[in-house]
């Protein structure tokens, strides 16, 4: 099933940068090689990427490559770690910097393990997208259990919510490159979403403190909106659009929207590109912040087997057209998966009636699928696109 690893074009880069030489040479040469084979190959920079990563190859067309960073796999589980570094050129914290882990007790903060990533990824010249701020759901349950009940008052709840903005922010000021400010505010109807945030401010108006707060404590950081169903033109992605167009309008300081694409292959590819290219035009940056793509699967244990066997072929399909959106909107800056192992997906935990699965770009023993290799050859293609900013994939 697995496509052969390189396009024709990339043999050529990897051979002339040096990276496809170096395994095999020096392997080969051993403590046997004679004076004249001139002795092993040296091994690159351990800073270069190999060119056939993601990361390199989205590098050269200007769009940082993420992940989803599951913070009990990185540092304990090595392979999981190597490709975390190896692939890509952005993380972002599963969990880790959601409020219920931050501040599981009222008042102290744990920034451990969030902490722990920032650091791995300036080690890796990695950047970090912050997940999430304001989000109704994986609150502490001192402040609600349910994203929509709570037992403080509404001037607490304001109070609060400027409180973790801004220590939040402050406390990782200069390291983050995209914030996910608000997250999740709108149903699949259009509608607001009537959460205690909602409820608290008696309307939307706690969006714009928001990114109003945000921004203060870190000026230099992206401030994004992200959320699921964005995808496709309908009533949510209506209603955020017009919303957002309104924080323009009133200068609220909103940099971008994230699209988290959760792709399924039982329904129809969304008009990706045109919902991007729609909000880009309204003065944002885009981005892609949590794609999967996930599929029918049989039932536990084997949750990550499709049922169909011709399933990965839709779902080389999703990935590939989701990276082309991605691609051809430039104001599009980055691509993330949820994460890269079929293992540590929340796919089947979460979609389980039908059971789903088999989501991500690499299989539960972390081996890329052919999803992977689609992926590759994309950005191996579009190095040769006229329109993007070009090398580097600088901070932007
Ligand atoms: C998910 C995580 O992947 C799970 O580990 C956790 O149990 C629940 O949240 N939209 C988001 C992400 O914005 O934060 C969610 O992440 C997936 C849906």
């Amino acid at each position: 099933m697995h496509r052969p690893k390189l396009a024709i074009g990339l043999v050529s880069v990897a051979l002339l940068s040096g990276v496809a030489l170096v395994g095999s040479a020096s392997a080969e040469a051993g403590p046997a090689a004679t004076p004249a084979q001139a002795g092993p190959v040296p091994a690159p920079p351990q800073d270069r990427p190999a060119a056939d990563s993601l990361r390199a190859l989205g590098d050269r067309v200007g769009l940082r490559i993420g992940t989803a960073v599951n913070m009990d796999e990185l540092g304990s589980n090595a392979d999981y770690t190597r490709i975390t570094a190896e692939q890509f050129s952005s993380v972002t914290p599963e969990n880790v910097m959601k409020w219920q882990l931050v501040e599981p007790t009222r008042g102290t903060y744990d920034w451990a393990a969030a902490d722990r990533l920032v650091e791995f990824a300036k080690k890796n010249k990695q950047l970090v997208r912050g997940h999430t701020l304001v989000w109704h759901s994986q609150l502490p349950t001192w402040l609600s259990s349910d994203g929509y009940t709570t037992t403080l008052s509404n001037d607490e709840l304001k109070a609060l919510l400027k409180k973790h903005i801004q220590d939040q922010v402050k406390h990782f000021k200069g390291d983050i490159w995209q914030w996910d400010v608000v997250n999740e505010a709108f149903d699949d109807d259009g509608k607001p979403r009537e959460t205690v945030w909602y409820k608290a401010w008696g309307g939307l108006g706690y969006i714009a403190d928001a990114f109003r707060w945000a921004h203060e404590a870190d000026p230099k950081a992206l401030l994004f909106y992200n959320d699921y169903n964005l995808e496709f033109t309908g009533p949510k992605s209506n209603a955020v659009y017009d919303f957002v167009k309104t924080l323009k309008a009133q200068r609220v300081p909103i940099d971008g929207v994230g699209f988290q694409g959760h792709l399924d292959t039982q329904y129809g590819f969304p008009d990706l590109q045109n919902n991007l290219q729609r909000f880009a035009d309204l003065g944002l940056k885009v981005a892609e912040t949590e794609v999967d793509v996930r599929t029918f699967t049989e039932a536990a244990p084997n949750v990550n087997t499709p049922t169909d066997p011709l399933a990965s072929y839709a779902q080389e399909s999703y990935w590939s057209r989701a990276m082309k959106a991605c691609l051809a909107v430039r104001e599009c800056i980055s691509f993330t998966p949820w994460g890269f192992g079929d293992t540590y997906s929340w796919i089947p935990g979460w979609f389980d009636d039908p059971q789903e699965g088999a989501a991500l770009l690499y299989d539960g023993n972390l081996q890329p699928k052919s999803q992977y290799y689609v992926l590759q050859q994309d950005l191996a293609l579009a190095a040769g696109a006229p329109h993007r900013p070009g090398p580097g994939g600088g901070r932007h």
